[in-house]
């Protein structure tokens, strides 16, 4: 009997140690450390039937390289197609990762039935039942998605063998099952071997695989850091499961930048591609409240308008509370030392409480001016005007600080309606017969006239 063989690996980041210890040296987690067994039976062929022999490639000069055999894979679905750089490159390994309910499952199904190619969706985690049921609600025409129920690779490469589909999906690569390899699922050996196999499929016969893949609890793609390393592309899709909006952003992608983002509004039948966000994220009201401000911000190279809440009250108790929501707590404090210090507002026994409206979470600088003024409204009981918008950074020195593609967000303003923008003196600005008023301020002392 052949010996068996063990690694232990770092279930966390996907270290490998020949004998177990507490502490991973490398991502320094205690208690990741897990045997696994890594046992290899035969050669590790997707095709296990027919030992192919590779065409051995020859080198090319990169112009005589064709390109016009291979044209992208449209996938009809506008936003999904933005985000890859234009759609599916054929041969090529995408890795959706997500929050559990956050709907990775709907939007590759639904992207499935859409599309005019023969598709096979694998699915290790629900019946055909079930997803036929899905298929349902979602309402798509259904002519060329087939479905298979199946977590072993070795039958998944029997099947795409009879039925050769055109595309591939797999939800999850957590459930693959390589017979290679004797650990169980979503262990980091497996998940390995069976990537590794569909990226040898993939390669060898041009078919796209798409791959869903879980998330751990800090975010990152469960399995070794690795994966992501194997595939070509990386998508995240994320949203607050409360609110209906989802975003789809690339955090990887080999064949096209990560800078593109695609928007999603979850709805009783699917998920429906938000063509204009600005317009949906902005709540439509009559009267002016206190405590609210636009932040004219930048996703990726989509420009966003966000509407920014705040709350600002006397604390009961003798620590203020500051909380944020899809806004960094700790930049708030930042902002709020910055209107202590440089305007001169006693905000130290007041709480704070800060809300970017739909769900979405930002990390452009750009939407410091729009916190400020939301917080200074909030504390004055002063409504800003509603067709005023802001985009700048808001430096230590209580100075307004410029940002990058300002000009992009000022067209975005100017579409929408809005009369005043307020962004940094410093910020270089070439536009000409705008309908929109460009308020250039230096100092935070410049925004409170405007304002109070
Ligand atoms: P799902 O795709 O199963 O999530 P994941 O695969 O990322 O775990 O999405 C599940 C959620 O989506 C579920 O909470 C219900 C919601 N949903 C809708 O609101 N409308 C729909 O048409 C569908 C199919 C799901
Ligand atoms: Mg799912």
């Amino acid at each position: 009997m052949a010996k068996v063989k063990t690694t232990f690996f770092c279930q966390n980041c996907g270290s490998q140690y020949a004998k177990w210890q507490g502490q991973c040296n490398a991502c320094k987690a205690w208690n990741t450390i897990v045997e696994e067994v890594v046992q290899k039976t035969e050669k590790n062929d997707w095709k296990t039937s027919t030992s192919t022999t590779k065409k051995a490639t020859i080198p090319l000069q990169i112009k005589d390289i064709d390109l016009t055999k291979e044209p992208r894979l449209n996938t009809l679905d506008t936003e999904f197609n933005r985000v890859l750089g234009g759609g599916i490159v054929p041969g090529s390994l995408t890795l959706l990762g997500g929050e559990p309910g956050i709907g990775k499952s709907t939007l590759l199904l639904q992207i499935s039935l859409k599309l005019p190619y023969r598709t096979l969706y694998v699915s290790g985690e629900e019946s055909q039942k079930q997803i036929k049921m899905r298929a349902e609600r979602i309402n798509q025409n259904q002519s060329n998605c087939y479905i298979l129920t199946e977590t072993k690779t070795q039958n998944i490469f029997k099947q795409i063998e009879t039925l050769e589909p055109d595309i591939v999906i797999i939800d999850s690569i957590q459930t693959l099952h390589s017979d290679y390899i004797e650990s169980s699922s979503g262990s980091i050996s497996q998940i390995k071997e069976c990537t590794s196999e569909l990226i040898k499929f993939a390669k060898e016969t041009a078919t796209p695989v798409l791959l869903i893949g879980h998330i751990t609890k800090d975010g990152h793609i469960a399995g070794p850091k690795i994966l992501e390393h194997m595939v070509d592309t990386v998508l995240q899709f994320e949203g607050d499961r409360n609110h209906v909006f989802r975003i789809l952003r690339a955090n990887k992608n080999r064949f096209g930048s990560t800078n593109e983002l695609g928007i999603y509004e979850m709805q009783g039948s699917g998920l429906r591609e938000v063509s204009n966000p600005s317009e949906v994220l902005i709540s439509k009201k009559d009267e002016e409240l206190s405590g609210n401000a636009i932040a004219a911000t930048l996703e990726g190279m989509r420009p966003l308008m966000i509407e920014v809440q705040a709350l600002v009250s006397t604390a009961v108790y003798g620590t203020p509370q500051r909380s944020a929501t899809g806004f960094n707590a700790k930049r708030l404090n930042m902002l709020l030392a910055v209107l202590e210090k440089r305007a001169g507002f006693r905000l130290g026994a007041k709480d704070v409480f800060l809300n970017i409206t739909g769900g979405i979470t930002v990390d452009d600088p750009a939407i410091d001016l729009a916190v400020v003024a939301a917080i200074l409204s909030s504390n004055e009981d002063a409504a800003i005007q509603k067709d005023y918008c802001f985009a700048a950074e808001l430096g230590l020195s209580g100075e307004i600080r410029p940002i990058q593609r300002v000009e992009q967000r000022i067209l975005e303003a100017e579409k929408l309606g809005f009369s005043t923008i307020f962004v940094s003196k410093y910020n270089k600005i070439s536009l000409k017969k705008l309908s929109i008023k460009v308020q250039l301020i230096s100092k935070i002392e410049d925004l409170t006239d405007f304002l109070i």
